[in-house]
């Protein structure tokens, strides 16, 4: 399939598909070489520290921050867009980091990939609202049904947003989900006592510009 893409004629194609080749270090797209690391990310990353994976990472800021603050700890993030994960890989490669790998795949496939207690902690920043579409949101129901196979016991999922809406939804189905339990949320990350602890996403540095409220949400696995 990928040799389908680079092999179209330029003038169809997003520039930054040609990309992927030289950014082999950072990004991996070709869906069965990442499946054929579900259990496995410990060998890949080379050693037991645990696994952090972001889901729609965008230009990567995020996770990028996090592999420098956090060298123990390793980073899958999963992106759909090509020309943010070249992006991200550019800002990897600047600072040679080691402990991080963007995936271009897709947030809801993640069983494809991720095995069972693989990961210790999720962070989904500021998906997409789906004003319209509400049942195209990325948190929901069914996605707890995929957290609890790939996530080990007291593992966390940490969501951020600026829509107040989704904050407010994601707080009343959490109500009926078993299995987990809200750590802490606020609807003012920015005025809570989680700021000086907080690592900001490139959507939440233009949200603050324009002096808008943070909402977030720390959730644990209980079991
Ligand atoms: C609003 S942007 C936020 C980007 C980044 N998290 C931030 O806070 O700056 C949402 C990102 O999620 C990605 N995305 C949307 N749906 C996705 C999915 N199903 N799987 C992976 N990434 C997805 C989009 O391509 C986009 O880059």
């Amino acid at each position: 399939m990928w040799q389908h893409f680079f092999e179209r004629e330029k003038k169809i194609l997003n520039p930054y598909i040609m990309k992927l080749n030289d950014h082999k270090e950072y990004i991996m797209y070709d869906k069965e070489i990442i499946n054929s690391y579900k259990n496995r990310w410990n060998e890949y990353f080379k050693n037991d520290n645990p696994i952090y994976l972001e889901i729609g990472c965008g230009a990567g800021n995020f996770t990028i921050k996090n592999s420098v603050k956090y060298p123990n700890r390793n980073y899958l993030a999963v992106e759909l867009r090509f020309k943010r994960l070249v992006l991200a890989s550019e800002k990897a490669t600047k600072r040679d980091l080691k402990n991080l790998v963007f995936l271009r795949q897709n947030g809801n496939d993640i069983l494809n990939f991720i095995g069972s207690n693989e990961i210790d902690g999720i962070y989904i920043n500021f998906p997409d609202p789906w004003e319209k579409k509400v049942k195209n949101r990325i948190i929901q129901p069914k996605l707890f049904e995929l957290t609890d196979k790939i996530m080990k016991k007291n593992g966390k999922i940490f969501f951020k947003t600026d829509h107040y809406g989704y904050y407010l939804d994601v707080l009343e189905k959490l109500e009926s989900i078993n299995n987990y339990k809200i750590l802490f949320h606020t609807d003012d990350l920015h005025n809570s006592i989680k700021k000086e602890d907080n690592l900001t996403t490139e959507f939440e540095d233009l949200f603050l510009k324009q002096n808008l409220k943070i909402n977030y949400i720390e959730i644990e696995k209980e079991v």
